[in-house]
């Protein structure tokens, strides 16, 4: 496992960190068996992986609590990163979307998150965070000015909560604010082979400032894997019916190009998600793949991506392929 500095801080963190946001189940992920969601969060800190990310809104508290249980007794080898901005509670903030029984709203105000942090240290069992992350950036009508924002998360490390700051699904634009009004040091945006986009201008700002880079979905939910055939159905209202590329004509073309790679996965001993998650942590500005499991075989699975180098001309033949299949349909 290769271990990377976030930003300029002293934290070292795992390349391949466990995303507990399918733990939480729920309308997003249908159901789950907590027993091994718990299983694979210490399979996943057995193979090498010291970073856990987490949110308050990953089914309203679950996944955090079940992070909690799952540490408990080994929180000091363990960098808990987790998120802020998504308010439930009351009318703050502005609304967003509604699920189910909730409305989701935006609120990066000072005083729902410093209520947030208390039930994110309670949930989690822990008198700190690590890295502390705005989920979604500030909206219209109760748009926190960035400034008041990151007073707050400076005010918050300072006092020991909190011990790195970071933003996700943020632009440059918007970090140069944050940068403006305190230390940032790392961005979590979506990043896949099959979904690129930051390279043009998260991923470069990043490198250049500094700023750790925690790339969201580097499986594309699971279709990286090879796994997720074309007979593989989700019940209606799960998330990944939604995302372009499960389509199946689209799924098809990834499947297809993903087949082409079977010669690599035999020359580096390892199978088809390794072998992505390892092209995603080895593109330049890139820190930390958060893969996300539910079973402790591939949190296992994803963790040994986080030792295996690809040579120049892999690294070249896979970007190239993804390059030529293009966007999806
Ligand atoms: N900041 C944000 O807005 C944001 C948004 C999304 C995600 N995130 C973070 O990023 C993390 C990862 O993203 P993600 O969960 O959306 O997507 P992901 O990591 O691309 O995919 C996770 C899913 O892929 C499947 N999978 C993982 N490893 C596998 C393996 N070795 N073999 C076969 N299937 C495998 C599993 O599906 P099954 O469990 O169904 O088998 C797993 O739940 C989240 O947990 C969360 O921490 C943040």
């Amino acid at each position: 496992m290769q271990y990377r500095r976030i930003g300029t801080t002293d934290l070292r963190a795992s390349c391949i960190a466990f995303g507990a946001w399918a733990i939480g189940g729920g309308p997003w992920w249908g159901p789950t068996d907590d027993d091994e969601s718990i299983r694979a969060i210490h399979a996943a800190l057995d193979a090498g992986i010291n970073l856990i990310d987490t949110a308050p809104l990953y089914e309203h508290g679950k996944s955090e609590d079940l992070v909690g249980r799952a540490i408990r007794g080994r929180r000091d080898k363990v960098l808990l990163a987790t998120k802020c901005g998504l308010w439930t509670r009351d009318a703050r903030g502005s609304e967003w979307f509604v699920q189910g029984p909730h409305t989701v709203r935006i609120s990066l105000r000072p005083d729902t998150i410093r209520l947030e942090l208390e039930d994110s240290l309670r949930r989690l069992g822990t008198d700190r965070i690590d890295l502390y992350q705005t989920h979604w950036q500030a909206i219209e009508p109760d748009k926190t000015p960035i400034e008041d924002t990151m007073a707050c998360l400076m005010d918050l490390r300072a006092q020991g909560k909190i011990r790195a700051i970071g933003v996700s699904n943020a632009s440059p634009a918007q970090m140069d604010a944050y940068r403006s009004a305190g230390d940032l040091s790392a961005c979590q945006p979506r990043y896949s082979m099959l979904d690129r986009a930051i390279e043009a201008d998260v991923l470069p700002y990043c490198h250049r400032h500094g700023i750790a880079v925690l790339a969201y979905s580097p499986l594309e939910q699971g279709l990286l894997t090879g796994r997720i055939g074309m007979d593989r159905t989700f019940p209606a209202d799960e998330f990944r019916n939604r995302i372009p590329w499960f389509q199946p004509a689209n799924r098809a073309r990834v499947l297809a190009m993903l087949d082409g790679w079977k010669d690599l996965c035999a020359a580096h001993a390892c199978t088809l998600g390794q072998l992505v998650v390892a092209w995603t942590v080895a593109q330049p500005g890139l820190t930390i793949a958060l893969c996300g499991a539910r079973k402790a075989a591939h949190a296992v699975e994803n963790a040994k991506a986080g030792g295996l180098a690809l040579d120049a001309a892999t690294l070249a033949r896979m970007r190239a392929d993804v390059e030529a299949l293009g966007a999806p349909a």
